[in-house]
């Protein structure tokens, strides 16, 4: 019996949707809700580096994962970032493939682009934990790192921070902060900066994307009842994380896994203890509160969960279908010993 599968390049996968903000934070809270239900199975992702000289040049990332409930689809995410792309700047730093496959008979039935996905789902678990945990009335943005991540960030604020009035945007290439505003030039008034200290003082929300592998955000920049939002492992220095009265994860199994994260490293310093660190899974489902009063810090930081790539390329995948996009491809016409 042919197999047959389809394949989506990134045009198909904006085609069916992907850059459709609301819906994307609505799927991705979704995973968060089912797996404080126990209905996803998401191991930590598996990662390696290739050197080029004394350290890594570029990391591949393998993320399988099975979303259950009314989803019931199984998948994995093959993503890889490089930083001669980041240097060079004619490819995407990040370059990521979404595989679905059919639970019963496990074959795939379809392969996408995946590097919008991971953009728009990055941007949109930070939304999630914004709409639980930024003040209610936020202002004023302050976010560092104005590349693929930047734009998206912008983009899930937006939705779920409406009364924002002002992003104050800062990049070492302030170039690219200055193309970004004047993106959003019609939507929000965006400030270009290269000063971090100018970008985070004083915001209600601090948002970092960047590719530092060194902290750059200090304490003394945080002003009180804000929230911090860590995109990377190291931005912000530990006396922001001490200063933090809520430390929410998206998956702490797969946090504890980055021996670059500043959160891990403060856990196995035992300055803050494991059971301080939540889950936005607890918090989405209700288990544990989200913000509670005006004057509490509150920070998420993320590692990223393929179950995010999953729910999404299904989504697509099915949108995909309905619409007439993509390309079939033929796994085989009669398959061999079977
Ligand atoms: N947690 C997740 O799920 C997840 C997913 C994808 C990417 N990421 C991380 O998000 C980060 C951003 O990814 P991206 O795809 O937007 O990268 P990108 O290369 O498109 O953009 C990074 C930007 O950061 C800027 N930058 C670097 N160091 C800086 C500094 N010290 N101060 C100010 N600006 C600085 C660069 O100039 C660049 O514009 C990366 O660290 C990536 O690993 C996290």
């Amino acid at each position: 019996m042919k197999s047959e599968l389809l394949f989506m390049k990134q045009e198909d996968v904006i085609a069916a949707g992907v850059l459709d903000m609301k819906k994307i934070l609505e799927l991705v809270e979704k995973v968060f809700y089912l797996q404080g239900h126990g209905q996803i199975i998401n191991p930590p992702k598996t990662v390696f580096g290739i050197p080029i000289g004394e350290e890594p040049q570029s990391h591949f990332f393998s993320m399988p994962v099975y979303i259950g409930g009314d989803i019931n689809r199984p998948g994995t995410k093959w993503a890889a970032e490089s930083r001669a792309n980041a240097k060079i700047g004619n490819l995407p730093m990040g370059i990521d493939m979404v595989i679905l496959s059919d639970p019963v008979t496990v074959q795939p039935v379809a392969i996408m682009d995946g590097m919008v996905i991971t953009a728009m789902r990055t941007a949109a678990a930070a939304g999630v934990a914004a709409k639980y945990l930024a003040p209610k009335d936020a202002q004023v943005a302050g976010c560092v790192g104005a590349g693929v991540i930047g734009r998206t960030m912008i983009m899930a604020l937006r939705e779920v921070a409406p009364s924002l009035k002002q992003i104050k945007l800062c990049d070492l290439n302030l170039e690219k902060a200055q193309n970004l505003a004047n993106e959003f030039k019609d939507e929000i008034e965006v400030i270009p900066t290269n000063s971090v200290e100018e970008a985070v003082t004083g915001a209600d929300i601090v948002a970092t994307m960047t590719t530092s592998k060194k902290p750059f955000v200090k304490s003394d920049w945080i002003k009180k009842g804000s929230m911090i939002i860590q995109m990377s492992s190291c931005e912000v220095e530990g006396g922001v994380v001490e200063k933090t009265e809520k430390i929410v994860v998206d998956s702490w199994d797969q946090m504890k896994e980055n021996d670059l994260s500043i959160i891990n490293q403060m856990v196995q310093q035992g300055k803050i203890a494991e059971a301080d660190i939540w889950s936005l899974s607890d918090i989405v489902c209700g288990n544990k509160p989200g913000r509670e009063n005006n004057d509490e810090i509150t920070m998420f930081s993320s590692r990223g969960m393929g179950a995010h790539d999953i729910i999404i390329g299904d989504y697509l995948y099915k949108e995909a279908v309905k619409k007439g996009l993509g390309q079939k491809l033929t796994l085989w016409d009669e398959a061999l010993w079977v």
